[in-house]
């Protein structure tokens, strides 16, 4: 069997399951495209009808309110129509196999699945078994990947900093559980980002052999000292085993970003954190509402990248000369 490839024969991509194997040009291409469709607070949404024609399938067995949601815009605004699967009132429930239920949908001709998935290797998985003309997309998939947030980090950072050689962006917290720290190290490693620096306490790194390009530091003050970007992460107690962490007070006070510690970073610094946040935990509120915080962008980049990969993926698809 041929090793997988996001890229079809001609080098188009095909499928976007990880940044893992993109180009820093595919990334700048997607950062360009997707800035096309960033409109100002209170515009109207941009919109296409790239889509017309084409129908996306969205599933998700993990909770999302952002991806999901986003995803569901992008399609709309992009003339495309949606299938978005309700996994736990679906027939996977009564034993059908994620890939008969992929099957069923590609028979009422699904030409794009959104898949967010707890199990790792279920996105690969699936791109192997579709039809030539079918692509699939990651929405998150375990602790291991979540390209369109690697991508929409990559652009809030693009907007506000104007490039990226001459950074310093610290991730803090539960990195080792993180799809989104490893799939923004990723997307700012090939950016060029001058200085990466991984911040946790030694429970919550990731292990030694990945992010390996990145600084590692156990202490939160020495970790955002300078930082022109921090990005703020969940813990997530739904991937540990046992908690690997003491009450949450004891968290926040040890490891949250309250203003105090702020004042550590550039003057200019921005604040990011992928979402859901957990106030009081891993951010104070008047940080995740301050000055610096661009979460809100992030938000709002969240659709405009997701209507650039969509878009992306179709065009590609046109250009091998396949459906619709
Ligand atoms: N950032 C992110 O993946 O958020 P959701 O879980 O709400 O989609």
């Amino acid at each position: 069997m041929m090793p997988f490839s996001q890229h079809d024969a001609t080098g188009r991509l095909r499928h976007l399951t990880t940044l893992d194997g993109l180009s820093a040009d595919e990334v700048h291409q997607f950062l360009e495209r997707a800035q096309r469709f960033v409109r100002a607070t209170g515009a109207a949404p941009a919109r296409s009808h790239t889509l017309d024609g084409v129908t996306v399938a969205h599933l998700f067995t993990e909770p999302s309110t952002r991806t999901r949601a986003s995803f569901e815009l992008a399609t709309a605004r992009l003339g495309g129509t949606s299938i978005n699967l309700d996994i736990s009132l679906s027939s996977r429930q009564k034993g059908e196999t994620v890939l008969d239920t992929i099957y069923t949908l590609q028979a009422m001709a699904v030409d794009v699945f959104v898949i967010r998935d707890r199990e790792p290797g279920v996105c690969q998985y699936v791109a192997e078994h579709v039809q030539d003309h079918v692509s699939i997309v990651s929405a998150g998939e375990a602790h291991l990947s979540h390209p369109t947030q690697g991508l929409l980090d990559a652009l809030t950072i693009w907007q506000f900093k104007g490039g990226f050689r001459d950074l310093v962006v610290s991730i803090v917290g539960d990195i080792r559980h993180s799809r989104v720290a490893r799939s923004t190290y990723l997307a700012l490693s090939k950016l060029g980002v001058g200085e990466i620096r991984l911040v946790a306490p030694a429970e919550l790194m990731p292990d030694p052999d990945e992010m390996h390009q990145a600084k590692r530091l156990h202490d939160i003050d020495a970790g955002i000292a300078h930082a022109d970007v921090i990005i703020m992460l969940r813990i997530q107690k739904e991937r540990m085993q046992s908690l690997a962490i003491p009450s949450d007070d004891a968290y926040f006070a040890q490891w949250g970003l309250n203003q105090q510690r702020l004042k550590l970073a550039r003057p200019e610094v921005i604040v990011m954190h992928p979402g859901p946040m957990n106030r009081g935990v891993e951010i104070a509120s008047d940080v995740a509402d301050g000055k610096h915080s661009v979460i809100r962008n992030q938000v709002s980049n969240g659709v405009a990248i997701r209507m650039a990969v969509l878009e992306t993926l179709i065009e590609n698809r046109l250009d091998r000369g396949s459906r619709p």
